[in-house]
């Protein structure tokens, strides 16, 4: 045999080799374009882990424990019902090209209607957490549903990059913030700048511009973003959300709104004017008049309410 056939012979050899071993490792998830996704609750939950994180930031931790983000599916409680409403009477009965029979037939694409901004990581999960997300909504599993949330590692990684296409996906060992460096803990070794940390586009991805038009059965829950962009910026507002939510509030990750009495009181100006007089229609007939004008100005940088 020829030294060029012996050459191709062990080149075929090998691929053959190799070809099934890439197919397994992509079937594994071991790929590097199509990360493994979560196929518990559990292995999501480990996923996202922000648990370590209060070690060392005491105070961001206190802060954001406290804040809406950290019961995203719970909420005040007011969230779980009405998941648990569009699961019952949405999916299974008034949206009826849902494809959604029984608790078994939910999958991703069905949570998204609201976990697109509720709980973005189902991206990262198989169908098999959506149906176990949707039997602890429906059983009103407040433990299990209290560990799925927006936590750290949300904002400060999968949320952290909208120009994909500019900047890459966010990477997974690496934490972004407002600058670059190192960062002392070993799963999370590197700081990365993000280009949006401290703009309003970080928030405006989950507080909504108008209907998810890019969802097959739209929702508005939230819609703020989309008048802060067209109202407030065309009216001459130069400040982002992080600068009244967190720095003015000086209440930093608990990022209050109305329920906080002291940052409630930042919404409006009220001025009343009143120019109380006698009006005399008729000789002897006096009337006490009050004209009272009342001017409330908006100070929020949207519309209120809103969400
Ligand atoms: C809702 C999004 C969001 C979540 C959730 C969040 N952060 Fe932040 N974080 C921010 C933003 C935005 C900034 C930058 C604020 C600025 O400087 O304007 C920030 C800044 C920080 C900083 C820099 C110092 C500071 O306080 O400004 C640290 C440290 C930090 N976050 C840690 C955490 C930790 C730890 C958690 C989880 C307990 C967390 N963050 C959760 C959005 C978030
Ligand atoms: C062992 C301690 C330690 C742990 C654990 C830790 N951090 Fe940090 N982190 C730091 C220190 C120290 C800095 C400041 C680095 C600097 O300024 O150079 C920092 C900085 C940051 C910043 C600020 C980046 C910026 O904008 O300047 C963020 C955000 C952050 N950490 C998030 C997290 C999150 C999220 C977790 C959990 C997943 C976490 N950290 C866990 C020690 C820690
Ligand atoms: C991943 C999606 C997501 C991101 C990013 C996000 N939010 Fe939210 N935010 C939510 C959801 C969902 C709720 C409501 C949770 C609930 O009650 O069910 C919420 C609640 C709030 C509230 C209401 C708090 C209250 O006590 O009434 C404020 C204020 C708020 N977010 C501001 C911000 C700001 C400012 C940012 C950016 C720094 C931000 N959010 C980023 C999804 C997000
Ligand atoms: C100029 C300061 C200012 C800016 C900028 C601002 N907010 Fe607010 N926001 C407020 C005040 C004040 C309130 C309290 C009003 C109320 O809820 O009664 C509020 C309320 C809210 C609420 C509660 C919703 C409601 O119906 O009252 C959310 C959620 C919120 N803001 C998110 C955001 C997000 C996200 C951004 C950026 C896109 C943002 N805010 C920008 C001042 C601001
Ligand atoms: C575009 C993003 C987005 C989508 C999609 C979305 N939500 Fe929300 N939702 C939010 C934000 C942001 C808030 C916080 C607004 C606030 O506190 O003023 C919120 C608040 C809520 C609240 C009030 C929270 C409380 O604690 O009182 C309920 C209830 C709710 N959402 C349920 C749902 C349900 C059910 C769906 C799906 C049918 C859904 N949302 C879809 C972003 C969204």
């Amino acid at each position: 045999m020829s030294k060029k056939r012996r050459r191709l012979k062990y080149f075929l050899a090998s691929s053959l080799l190799i070809l099934p071993l890439a197919t397994f490792m992509a079937d594994m998830g071991f790929s590097k374009s199509q990360p493994q996704k979560a196929r518990t609750i559990d292995e999501l939950i480990k996923m996202y882990d922000s648990s370590e994180c209060i070690k060392c930031h005491v105070k961001e931790y206190e802060e954001w424990k406290d804040s809406l983000h950290a019961k995203s599916l719970i909420g005040t409680p007011r969230t779980l019902g009405s998941l648990r409403t569009t699961i019952l009477n949405g999916f299974m009965k008034e949206q009826k090209f849902s494809g959604v029979k029984s608790v078994e037939d939910i999958q991703v694409k069905h949570l998204m209607q609201c976990f697109k901004c509720h709980l973005p990581q189902i991206e990262d999960a198989t169908d098999e957490v959506a149906k176990q997300i949707a039997k602890a909504i429906i059983d009103l599993d407040e433990a299990t549903l209290s560990k799925l949330n927006i936590n750290c590692l949300i904002c400060h990684n999968k949320k952290a990059i909208v120009h994909k296409w500019i900047d890459g996906e966010p990477e997974k060992n690496v934490i972004y913030g407002t600058k670059d460096g190192a960062h002392p803990y070993d799963k999370y070794p590197t700081i990365k700048k993000s280009a949006i940390m401290k703009e309003s586009v970080l928030c405006g991805q989950c507080h909504g511009l108008g209907p998810n038009f890019e969802q097959p059965n739209p929702t508005q829950c939230a819609t703020l973003y989309g008048s802060y962009l067209h109202a407030y910026i065309p009216s001459g507002g130069t400040k982002t959300c992080q600068e009244c939510h967190m720095h003015d509030s000086k209440k930093g990750h608990k990022i209050p709104a109305y329920r906080d009495p002291e940052f409630a009181k930042r919404a409006v100006d009220v001025v009343v004017d009143v120019a109380p007089y006698f009006f005399l229609p008729k000789a002897g007939d006096l009337v006490p008049t009050i004209p009272i004008t009342v001017k409330i100005t908006n100070k929020a940088g949207h519309r209120i309410p809103d969400g």
